[in-house]
């Protein structure tokens, strides 16, 4: 009720978002912080698809060409025109200098034209905002403080999140409770590679075609997660660090192991180069000990990613658990999580599935409450790959 209140009196402030730090170009109008009047997502898979990966040179060429279209297109599906936004939000980073730099750029120049503040977004960031932006939406604002999740290709992450009391900006504005600035400190975060850039480099070795997570997420539900047992990789020093080439490693020794699977591999390769690739075309020219291999690898990762997040939430007394990235849209995660939340009396949030992977009303909803304590960037601003976020 309070909702329909707000939004028609007083008019909430429009932040429009743009976010091309990786393999998608995306823009996307928010209202007040958590109302989403739009969000456009290009995605560039089919581009990458046939180098199993992402090919930077390829993906600023492919954010040159998508960003004034999908920026205008989150404009009308909103039912705006861009004058009547705010601030502009653009990913700073992290992510890849030449796609960063596109939206860089488009941002500042558009920030300037519309004579509106341009408020810098760290990708990271972004990716707790999803979480929120729906919790709070649903009336179900999490807990602080809390542990955070962050598992994507690119990224896989712990942070502590603590939320500022409420109180007054130095710029006069008020801090209201959910509007708060956030503060992070990093617990731990991979050695090696991002859980999200296992799945795809298991699911390449696989031929079950890119990105593979989605496509494990279908497959091992079929196999058995217990028939392979995966060595958990010890980590020195810091017990919430995580590595997952140990596990991608074993993949191929064992396929080594197993030279008749070399024939299936040939066969789903030859269904992808078909255009094949949903799990019901490979399903049936998969073996059974694929379908076990699939199982027992994504068991031996959302185990690792549970066991430590958990753990770092017990020891730094969290109220909430906030999971966000592409992988954190695997049903087999999502299950375990809820189930260590019951458990624990911990809550877990995770983002809608389509909020799980990049977008960028994360990236207005990111912007708000910097947006509220005057933050904005100089026409300096430039694109940080390595931009940290604590
Ligand atoms: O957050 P995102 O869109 O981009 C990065 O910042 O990396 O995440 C993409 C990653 C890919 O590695 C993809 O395989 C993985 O997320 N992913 C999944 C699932 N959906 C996407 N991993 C496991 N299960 C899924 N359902
Ligand atoms: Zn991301």
């Amino acid at each position: 009720m309070s909702e329909s209140r707000q939004s028609q009196n007083p008019p909430q402030d429009l932040i429009l978002g743009i976010e091309s730090s990786c393999d998608e170009t995306a823009a996307a109008v928010v209202a007040g912080g958590k109302t989403i009047l739009s969000s456009v997502v290009a995605s560039q898979i089919d581009i990458h698809r046939k180098y199993g990966g992402v090919v930077p040179e390829l993906a600023s060429r492919e954010h040159l060409r998508r960003i004034v279209p999908v920026v205008r297109e989150a404009a009308s599906q909103a039912g705006i025109a861009l004058r009547d936004v705010s601030a502009v939000a653009v990913t700073r980073g992290p992510g890849l200098v030449g796609s960063l730099i596109v939206g860089v750029t488009y941002g500042k120049a558009l920030a300037m034209s519309l004579g509106k503040p341009l408020i810098p977004v760290n990708h990271l960031e972004g990716h707790v905002h999803a979480v929120l932006l729906e919790a709070q939406a649903a009336g179900r604002a999490p807990q602080f403080p809390a542990v955070c999740l962050i598992v994507s290709g690119g990224h896989t992450i712990l942070y502590r999140v603590i939320r500022e009391a409420a109180g007054e900006h130095c710029n006069g504005n008020t801090i209201r409770g959910d509007s708060a600035p956030l503060h992070y400190g990093r617990i731990g975060g991979t050695r090696d590679d991002a859980a999200g850039e296992a799945y795809d480099k298991v699911a390449k070795m696989l031929a079950l075609g890119y990105p593979g997570g989605p496509i494990i997420d279908q497959l091992a539900a079929f196999g058995d997660p217990d028939a392979v047992r995966f060595a958990t990789t010890k980590i020195r020093g810091n017990a919430y660090d995580f590595s997952f080439s140990g596990i991608k490693t074993a993949v191929f020794y064992l396929l080594r192991k197993h030279p008749e699977l070399q024939g299936e591999i040939n066969d789903r390769g030859a269904a992808l180069a078909r255009g094949e690739r949903s799990a019901q075309a490979l399903k049936p020219l998969c073996s059974k000990t694929t379908l076990d291999l699939v199982a027992s690898f994504q068991r031996a990762v959302v185990d690792d990613l549970l066991r430590r997040t958990m753990a770092a939430a017990e020891e730094f007394k969290a109220e909430s658990v906030l999971v966000s990235g592409g992988v954190a849209a695997n049903r087999a995660l999502r299950t375990e999580f809820e189930k260590a939340a019951a458990k624990t009396g911990i809550s877990v949030y995770f983002p809608s599935r389509a909020l799980s992977t990049d977008n960028a009303a994360m990236i207005a909803a990111a912007a708000y409450p910097r947006f509220l304590a005057g933050e904005a960037a100089e026409v300096t601003l430039n694109a940080e790959p390595n931009l940290p976020l604590a």
